[in-house]
């Protein structure tokens, strides 16, 4: 079986969520004996239909325009018995490469109109038979319904419940599925399950699908408020978000709303079980504001406002702790310099890494 998968993403290398579902998904097929060839089309010159028609009646079936496309990447479309289209999804719908792509596979099709009367709509007739197609998508926003015109898209593209399209993979939430170890593991563990199970079986079992696209985000609102918190960083710091991610940094916490989330999300309930503290922060400078973390055995409440008995007050200029919080200042280093006061036990201080996850 021979398979040809076009990637259109411009990251590939770079961190690509479509490269990083792409690959699984290939790995499974080749597993099940397939010949897979992974073209990234970020390599390629292909350029955009002029939309003369020569290529239906003057140079039948032939591109006149001379790119990889025309001299080899239809060919090899042509030749494909599955084609797997991987893509990001901008703009609710594939990207402006896939779609060029895609556009280009016009060759294929007789200029004649017919009406079909098993989905009520005109088609062209194809010249040639066309490959099977596997779709598969990644996005940013942390919903499946992000991918609601893509699959209408999908479905008008190869027809209405189409024997031609295997399978349908959208994974919404792409970028922050990163930054959950297990869950991406399961994932793409499950996507390479996929892989295996189109070539074997000619479709991705509903179990394998539903882990696939399982939602990433529990808390909409939590992930949201970090989300945003991490672009403001970049936007701070003057860098990209890929720079953010390839150095591994945190948001840093630029208001009470954003460092109670960041908190939340960070706390470690394993490091905390059995462990009761309510610590109070009375925050000064760029925010003057105070709030209380209450931590009772594995759990933890983030809330505004000060508490009634605090095991533990922390005062301290709000820039200091983002800085601790973010991983860029040393929080013991910062205590011996007394950037900082503490009241109450000093002992929770000390606990503190316990009870939250450090920036790696
Ligand atoms: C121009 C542009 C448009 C985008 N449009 C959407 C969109 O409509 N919906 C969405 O959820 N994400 C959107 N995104 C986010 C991408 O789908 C997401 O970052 C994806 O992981 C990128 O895949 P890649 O890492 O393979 O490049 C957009 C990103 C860009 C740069």
């Amino acid at each position: 079986m021979n398979v040809l998968a076009i990637n259109s993403s411009a990251r590939v290398g770079k961190g690509s969520k479509t490269e990083i579902m792409l690959e699984p998904l290939v790995q499974g097929m080749r597993d099940a004996g397939a010949l897979v060839e992974v073209v990234n089309l970020v390599d390629r010159n292909i350029k955009t239909c002029i939309g003369c028609f020569t290529c239906m009646t003057k140079t039948p079936g032939v591109c006149i325009l001379k790119d990889d496309m025309t001299r080899e990447l239809f060919p090899k479309w042509l030749e494909a018995d599955i084609v797997v289209y991987a893509t990001p999804l901008f703009y609710h719908t594939v990207n402006a490469t896939m779609k060029t792509f895609l556009e280009r596979t016009f060759p294929v099709a007789l200029p004649f109109l017919e009406f079909h009367e098993e989905d009520g709509r005109w088609h062209h007739p194809l010249r040639h038979k066309a490959p099977k197609s596997v779709f598969l998508s990644v996005c940013g926003f942390p919903a499946s319904s992000a991918f609601d015109a893509l699959r209408h898209y999908v479905n008008y593209l190869f027809g209405a419940g189409s024997q031609n399209v295997l399978a349908e993979i959208y994974r919404d939430g792409a970028e922050g599925m990163l930054y959950e170890k297990k869950l991406l593991d399961e994932i793409t563990s499950a996507t390479r399950d996929a892989g295996r199970q189109l070539i074997e079986e000619g479709a991705i079992r509903p179990e394998t699908m539903e882990t696939i696209e399982q939602p990433v985000v529990s808390d909409f609102a939590l992930s949201t408020e970090i989300a945003n918190c991490a672009w403001r960083t970049c936007i701070a710091d003057g860098i990209t978000l890929q720079e953010f991610q390839d150095q591994g940094m945190s948001p840093r916490p630029d208001t009470l709303d954003s460092y109670l989330a960041i908190m939340r999300m960070g706390f470690n309930p394993k490091g905390a079980v059995g462990k009761k503290a309510v610590l109070q922060f009375n925050f000064t400078g760029s925010v003057e504001d105070t709030c209380q973390l209450v931590i009772d055995d594995g759990s933890i409440k983030a809330i505004p406002g000060a508490p009634e008995k605090p095991d533990l007050t922390i005062m301290t200029p709000f820039d200091l702790w983002a800085d601790i919080v973010a991983g860029r200042a040393d929080g013991q280093q910062m205590f011996m310099e007394r950037k900082y006061n503490v009241e109450g036990d000093p002992e929770l201080l000390i606990q503190f890494g316990q009870f939250f996850n450090r920036p790696e």
